[in-house]
């Protein structure tokens, strides 16, 4: 079932990503209850040299053992390289379970390996590096696609703020669509080096107008806005937890943050400009109360998840539109034209 299952959503996606100018896809999303794994591929920029595939194995009530684990990976290792026909240095997998690193907080971004296997793959134009060996995720989340052609379209002339930007996706897109400055902010200097080898990829650099800041967000929306620095459009993807060393505060919770962290995000917005807040926190839903005044906010998800992604909820976003009120809905009476 599982390789009938490869075989056909490869044979669709394939084309489908062609006809987009993209080459990477969520291939599989635990589509059959009995194999709860995730597979995504990587396709290179020439489609002849074929592509990479990311299996990630959840764990399995079934396997009470940890051999019994072992044996269910390795057969199913065995029946995506056949089916997808990969050579076996083509094909990674990781496993991804509820990990604390000491402090409590999730071990996503700790390295996992150094074998530095790295490729360039082609989105909607631009480029970008992913790194498929050395930690749990990639360096390109997948199901932000939309979100960072969304942010290419409306970048013309605009000034973007990229919080929590990892490895600067969003902030690369914006700069192929004519944004006038970018301010890119992580914690990590890891990300924000990847982030320089992305812009480079594609003819790009930091510049007195485009700068990266590594620093704590929240410590640095406290601090700010400078005199005069405002923004048309941020993008807010902060993660579920994080409680890194490099932190000024002791934590960040979205659950317990989310309503101060759009307060502090407000306060370097333009008149006129907008908010992209997106989480991935399961469960998360932002309540109204937490949208700061003089903002309106209208829920995008249902056109910001993929549609190669078949867990709607993989990411819930939400954008928000300085001095924008929702349009008060007609009376009854005025809707039927005073009858
Ligand atoms: C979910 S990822 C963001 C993904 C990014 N928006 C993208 O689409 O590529 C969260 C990022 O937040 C960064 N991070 C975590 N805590 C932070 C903090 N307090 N200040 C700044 N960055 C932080 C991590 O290094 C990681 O790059």
């Amino acid at each position: 079932m599982l390789g009938d299952r490869l075989s056909k959503r490869m044979k669709h996606l394939s084309r489908w990503a062609r006809r987009r100018g993209i080459a990477c896809f969520r291939l599989y999303d635990r589509d059959i209850p009995d194999h709860p794994i995730v597979i995504d591929w990587y396709g290179g920029e020439d489609p002849d040299e074929g592509g990479d595939a990311v299996v990630w194995f959840h764990q399995r009530t079934r396997d009470e053992t940890e051999q019994a684990t072992r044996d269910y990976q390795a057969s199913t290792c065995t029946t995506i390289r056949e089916r997808l026909r990969l050579p076996s240095d083509r094909l990674f997998v990781k496993r991804r379970a509820r990990q604390r690193d000491e402090g409590g907080g999730r071990a996503q971004y700790q390295k996992l390996d150094s074998r530095r296997v790295l490729r360039v793959v082609p989105e909607h134009g631009a480029r970008f590096e992913v790194n498929l060996s050395d930690y749990l995720d990639v360096g390109l989340f997948l199901d932000q696609r939309p979100n960072r052609l969304a942010v290419r379209d409306r970048a013309e002339g605009r000034r973007v703020l990229n919080l929590f930007a990892y490895t600067g996706s969003f902030s690369v897109q914006a700069r192929l669509g004519g944004a006038s400055r970018t301010t890119t902010v992580d914690l990590s200097r890891t990300y924000l080096d990847w982030y320089r080898r992305n812009l480079g990829l594609n003819g790009l650099d930091l510049d007195e107008h485009h700068r990266a800041v590594q620093a704590d967000c929240l410590d640095w929306l406290e601090q700010g806005p400078e005199p005069g620095e405002a923004y048309d459009l941020v993008v807010c993807d902060p993660p579920t937890f994080s409680n890194s060393k490099r932190m000024r505060s002791d934590s960040f919770a979205i659950e317990r943050d989310h309503a101060h962290l759009l307060d502090r995000v407000a306060r370097f917005v333009a008149p006129g400009g907008e908010v992209l807040f997106s989480t991935n926190a399961r469960g998360f839903d932002l309540p109204p109360q937490a949208v700061p005044s003089g903002f309106g906010c209208r829920e995008i998800t249902h056109r910001s998840v993929p549609e190669d992604f078949r867990n709607r909820t993989i990411h819930r976003c939400w954008r928000l539109a300085e001095g924008w009120t929702p349009r008060a809905r007609p009376a009854p009476s005025e809707r039927t034209g005073g009858t």
